[in-house]
């Protein structure tokens, strides 16, 4: 009955509530940790965001955070994790640039399938490298969270960072796994996390390299970044960020004519996607205001390198999938 929650855990809603259950896990993590040292893999999303914070309250510098920049980041992602937690959390945080091993494994590669096991098994290969220079890690931190205890059997808890080979198995400290997405998002904000980092969008494991639609150049990969960038900042400025539930460009690998300057150009569509849904079973297209959509069109197709054309999907889940690879 380890991976049920606990009957006595009321639901998490008010910062109060979350106060109280940071006081709790500090307790609880003191305890199972005593002096010992915890490893963490530190992507910047809620989860692993908020059992760092988590962490270094409970034990300082005893955590050592993990954040491997595998290039298929969102603009500003790794500065951010950088500037929270090393230096405003003051946390023992290893900033990993894998940025050209990532790459250079996936040039040429454009099967999604392939591209997401290579990103997977890179992702475990540098986190190993990382491990194994460090001496008497005992234990293994991890942002499982109640919906994956649920939705995979209590196996999963064993597989997050799973495919650490036999010598290289800690003891798993998991602060949030008897929590839902929502109650996660208050303890971190009771935590004192910025916003942008508790209310963020799902972000898929493979990252930007699922919307970098085939095999991924850096060229391509840049317009997938910044226009995101712009997307996201005008879902802001326009009240729509934490109202749509996702939302991102997609740069496909085809090229189409435009014109520039009195120019003939030969340059890539930015598609942009917004989709609602609650369980990301099924899905449907947010109703973006034209205008909006017109202004986010000038702005990428001006701001952003080799782009001469912006479309929007309509299609909901099915027939589409969210992502588009
Ligand atoms: P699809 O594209 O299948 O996506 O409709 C449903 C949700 O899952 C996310 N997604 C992923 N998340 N690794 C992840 O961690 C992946 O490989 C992956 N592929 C899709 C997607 O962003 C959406 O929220």
């Amino acid at each position: 009955m380890e991976n049920r929650r606990p009957e006595t855990l009321e639901r998490i809603v008010t910062l109060k509530q979350a106060e109280a259950f940071i006081e709790e896990q500090i307790q609880a993590l003191r305890e199972q940790i005593r002096d010992g040292k915890v490893l963490l893999a530190l992507s910047g999303g809620v989860d692993s965001s908020v059992v760092a914070a988590l962490l270094i309250k409970a034990i300082g510098k005893n955590l050592v955070c993990v954040h491997v920049n595998h290039g298929l980041l969102r603009k500003g992602e790794p500065e951010q994790v950088i500037q929270v937690f090393r230096h405003e959390m003051d946390a023992n945080l290893i900033y990993v640039d894998a940025v050209d091993r990532f790459l250079d494994k996936l040039a040429g590669v454009d099967n999604p399938e392939k591209k997401r096991k290579i990103i997977g098994a890179e992702f475990i290969r540098v986190f190993e490298e990382e491990a194994r220079k460090l001496d008497n890690i005992r234990f293994l931190a991890q942002g499982t969270i109640y919906p994956d205890i649920l939705e995979s059997g209590p196996v999963k808890s064993h597989h997050n960072v799973g495919g650490l080979p036999e010598d290289l198995q800690f003891e798993l400290v998991e602060p949030v796994k008897f929590l839902y997405k929502d109650e996660v998002r208050v303890v971190g904000k009771a935590l004192g996390l910025p916003d942008n980092m508790v209310f963020r969008q799902p972000f898929p494991g493979p990252g930007l390299g699922v919307r970098c639609v085939g095999a991924i150049t850096r060229d391509r990969l840049e317009a997938v970044r910044e226009s995101d960038a712009i997307l996201r900042e005008e879902f802001a400025k326009n009240g729509l960020q934490g109202k749509v539930w996702q939302y991102f460009t997609i740069v496909p690998d085809i090229r189409s004519t435009g014109i520039r300057d009195g120019l003939r150009t030969d340059e890539w569509p930015v598609v942009i996607r917004a989709v609602n849904t609650r369980d990301a079973v099924t899905a449907t297209v947010e109703d973006v205001p034209f205008s909006l959509l017109q202004h986010i069109t000038d702005r990428i197709t001006h701001e952003v390198k080799g782009v001469n054309r912006v479309l929007y999907d309509l299609t909901p889940k099915p027939t589409g999938t969210i992502e588009w690879e």
